[in-house]
């Protein structure tokens, strides 16, 4: 699989800084950054950085011996590009069409089929200034998707809108690009993840949720984004994120999961997922107060005067059992976890086996919580439909991940 290529530009504002982490968290991701620097920008941000970070020399020269034609050769190479930090000087230099140094005659030659993307660093007056607003917005219009500002304070001591996004947030809007290009022709492989808790509304201000944390699931997208799989992660409000960046949405509700996986699946065609969400099993139904019975959730806050309240609970179909059917891709393969509590070996297997049956599963991932130690040691029992006799184990989540992408990916059963 060829890896995802970003051309990825720097003007000379202070917030130069960011697009370091920005462009490591991208090359660990498996992307390709090609990086292009004003003559600005490399008074705030070293040579040896970008180098060192993408594996290729810094850009910044348009009459470069060898190198003359690179404004129309990295347009066609890139997929994306992004312009993070963008200055005021290049914003209006770019929407007045100037050619006059690299970044500025890529963006002339850039094919507007590809994502172009770009991140304002200014001052507030600048960010305020007419000529800024119109080029921003006659930029816009060339379909340049520019990103919106923080508001804090700035480097020069003023404090308002023009401060650059966070690396995460840039990043975020990066996948997002990313994604839509992917969604319309994507031959990668592509896994769905889910994880972390449900959150089941009893009224206003209070849910039913359980321990999950995310952890597992954030790892393991990780795992899989180091292997240059592309990673969708759909994760509950408290669940922890992968660190590398992919693609996610969070969900509340277990009927708001089902909506988002029926809309994913159906949407997109992917290779497998992985259900590693805390979907809960019982969900509010009603409430009895005073002999008064109410149906659950209530859209207001359930006041605190009752000294007793009952709260029944109904059952809640598995979601699990609907995925493949959701699928546009007839052939996917589900992967599920069965998280057990101080049960034996021979009870672990039995309930794995259980869920690979109930389920229609592919795979089954047995983990119980007793086998969780402190430095992030598991022991999990990786049961295939294809061979029920024989399972693997994996002692760490990357272990476990390392598995599951030769079982998907390099197997043929
Ligand atoms: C310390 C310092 C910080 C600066 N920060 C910014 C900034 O955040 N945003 C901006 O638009 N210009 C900033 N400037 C001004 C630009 O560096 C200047 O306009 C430069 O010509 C931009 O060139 P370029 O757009 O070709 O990179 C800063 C200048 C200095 C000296």
């Amino acid at each position: 699989m060829s890896s995802v290529k970003i051309l990825f530009k720097i003007s000379g504002s202070i917030a130069a800084y960011k697009c370091a982490a920005i462009i490591s968290k991208l090359v660990q991701s498996g992307f390709e950054v090609q990086t292009v620097a004003t003559e600005a920008a490399l008074r705030f941000i070293g040579p040896a950085t970008l180098e060192g970070l993408t594996g290729k020399p810094v850009l910044t020269q348009l009459f470069e011996p060898g190198q003359m034609m690179n404004h129309i050769h990295l347009v066609k190479w890139a997929d994306m590009t992004i312009l993070a930090p963008a200055t005021a000087n290049t914003i209006n230099r770019l929407a007045h069409g100037l050619a006059d140094d690299l970044v500025g005659a890529l963006f002339l030659a850039h094919d507007r089929n590809k994502p172009y993307l770009l991140a304002p660093a200014m001052n507030t007056n600048m960010y305020h200034h007419p000529a800024t607003k119109l080029s921003l917005e006659k930029l816009q219009n060339w379909d340049v998707t520019v990103l919106p500002t923080n508001q804090g304070y700035l480097a020069c001591g003023d404090e308002g809108p023009g401060k650059m996004l966070e690396p995460e947030a840039v990043i975020t809007y990066i996948m997002e690009a990313l994604e839509a290009i992917r969604s319309s022709s994507d031959q990668s492989r592509q896994i769905l993840i889910t994880a972390g808790g449900t959150q089941e509304n009893i009224d206003s201000v209070r849910f039913l949720s359980n321990i999950s944390t995310g952890h597992t699931g954030a790892s393991l997208a990780d795992s899989f984004i180091r292997r240059g799989v592309h990673v969708t992660y759909l994760h509950g409000m408290m669940a922890l994120k992968p660190t590398l960046p992919c693609y996610f949405q969070s969900f509340e509700s277990s009927s708001d999961l089902e909506a988002k996986l029926k809309q994913l699946l159906s949407k997109k065609r992917f290779d497998a997922v992985i259900h590693l969400a805390a979907v809960s099993d019982y969900i509010p139904d009603t409430l009895l107060v005073e002999k008064q019975t109410m149906p659950l959730p209530m859209n207001e806050k359930l006041t605190s005067n009752p000294k007793r309240i009952s709260i029944t609970l109904k059952r809640n179909p598995k979601i699990i059992k609907k995925i493949k059917s959701f699928s546009k891709n007839k052939q996917i393969k589900l992967i599920a976890f069965k998280m057990t509590a101080q049960s034996s070996a021979d009870q672990q297997r039995q309930a794995a086996l259980n869920l690979l049956e109930e389920t229609h599963s592919d795979m089954v991932v047995g983990n119980d919580i007793a086998d969780r130690k402190e430095n992030c040691q598991y022991i999990f029992q990786i049961y295939k439909r294809s061979s029920k006799s024989h399972h693997q184990s994996a002692r760490t989540v990357d272990n476990l991940g390392e598995i599951l992408n030769k079982e998907l990916f390099e197997t043929k059963d």
